[in-house]
């Protein structure tokens, strides 16, 4: 297919390697077939706003080793749902904006449009390819929790900072004979826990996927104790419960594209052990510095690849795809196949296993 002109955008929560996908599809663009890049601002903030700029090669140059996103993100902008200001103080409400965006869309010239993000900006892209636009998606997050890809982009980064803020934990851990949690992110999957918590050395690791038995967690921590081990490190998803609660610990916030927000069981977790076990327990929530910094080699070529890839794709009309990882090849899965769906920990995982074979908890 012939193309001229394309569009670049990045929506949801940013992540490292969003800019070596950014540099990969707009160096090829321009070195191989002379097409002009457009890069949208704050995701689909940009094309309601109308707020762009064009991406020369010199605007990507040495932006591979720069974390976040160059063009900006949003994980509120959904064109399906513009929250409205009535000004009343009443419920919010909210309006579809699509028919300008694809209206805008046609008005730019676009020949295709490339959506780097998570379930929910796939999901809205997804809408956006039955209304007529040439949409590739590309799958992006730190939490791994996307269908049809063996990995995302950004979790290698987002588990490396898990793994050394687990391993940095065990030596105050070890001083003061205390109980360590470091609660981390990835909603309601548990893959950063898991390959993060795995790769630190956590004595217990605790996932949405396996709802946990405090009664296990402070049997553990005792039996470690009693074999001259005088402390323990937990690393807990933030989307993790307990088989007594049940409940996730979460918020909800209206406006945004991904509206859950997770956060404070690891506060819970503490509490709960200090109480039954009288041994000192502290906490420690990662937070964004899991999302933040530079990204590693693997996510910087991973990002390249789906970058370059992805205008392939493009140039082969292939439109309403996310180019995927399987294996070591770079494929593609239809966006239909993707949306809305998550994937999480299967409990037979060859990672979980291992990790119970070393001894890890799973407080189950
Ligand atoms: O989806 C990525 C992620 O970092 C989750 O792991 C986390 O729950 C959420 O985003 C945090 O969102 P925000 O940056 O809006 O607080």
């Amino acid at each position: 297919m012939k193309i001229k002109k394309i569009g670049i955008l990045t929506g949801g929560g940013d992540c490292p390697g969003l800019n070596a996908v950014i540099r990969g599809i707009t160096k090829k663009s321009i070195f191989e077939y002379n097409i002009k890049v457009i890069g949208i601002i704050d995701g689909f903030d940009g094309l309601l706003s109308r707020n762009i700029k064009r991406l020369k090669v010199e605007d990507v140059s040495g932006i591979l080793s720069l974390g976040g996103t160059i063009l900006g993100t949003s994980n509120i902008a959904n064109p399906f749902r513009v929250p409205v200001n009535n000004n009343d103080g009443g419920k919010l409400k909210f309006e579809d904006h699509s028919e300008g965006v694809l209206d805008y869309y046609k008005r730019l010239k676009l020949d295709a449009l490339f959506c780097i993000g998570g379930d929910g900006t796939l999901t809205i892209a997804h809408r956006l390819v039955k209304m007529g636009m040439n949409i590739i998606g590309i799958p992006k997050t730190i939490d791994n929790d996307i269908f049809e890809t063996d990995v995302t982009f950004g979790f290698d980064s987002a588990v490396e900072t898990i793994a050394r803020a687990t391993d940095t934990l065990h030596s105050t851990a070890m001083s003061h004979h205390r109980v360590m949690i470091l609660e981390v992110m990835g909603r309601n999957a548990g893959w950063l826990a898991l390959y993060g918590g795995l790769a630190g050395g956590g004595d217990i690791i605790l996932i949405p996927e396996i709802p946990y038995n405090i009664d296990n967690i402070c049997e553990k921590v005792k039996e470690r104790n009693l074999h001259g081990k005088r402390f323990s490190i937990i690393v807990i998803s933030e989307g993790a419960r307990s088989i007594r609660g049940r409940k996730v610990i979460k918020r909800i916030v209206k406006k945004s594209t991904d509206p859950v927000r997770y956060g404070g069981i690891g506060i819970k977790l503490g509490r709960d052990i200090e109480r039954r076990t009288g041994l000192e327990t502290r906490v420690t929530i990662l937070g964004h510095l899991q999302r933040s910094g530079s990204p590693t080699a693997f996510d910087r070529i991973l990002g390249s690849r789906f970058g370059t890839d992805a205008l392939d794709l493009a140039l082969k009309g292939e439109f309403g795809n996310m180019v995927a990882l399987k294996g070591e090849t770079i494929s593609y899965v239809p966006l239909q196949e993707v949306s809305g769906r998550q994937r999480l920990v299967p409990l037979d995982s060859s990672v979980l296993v291992s990790a119970r074979s070393v001894g890890t908890s799973f407080g189950d």
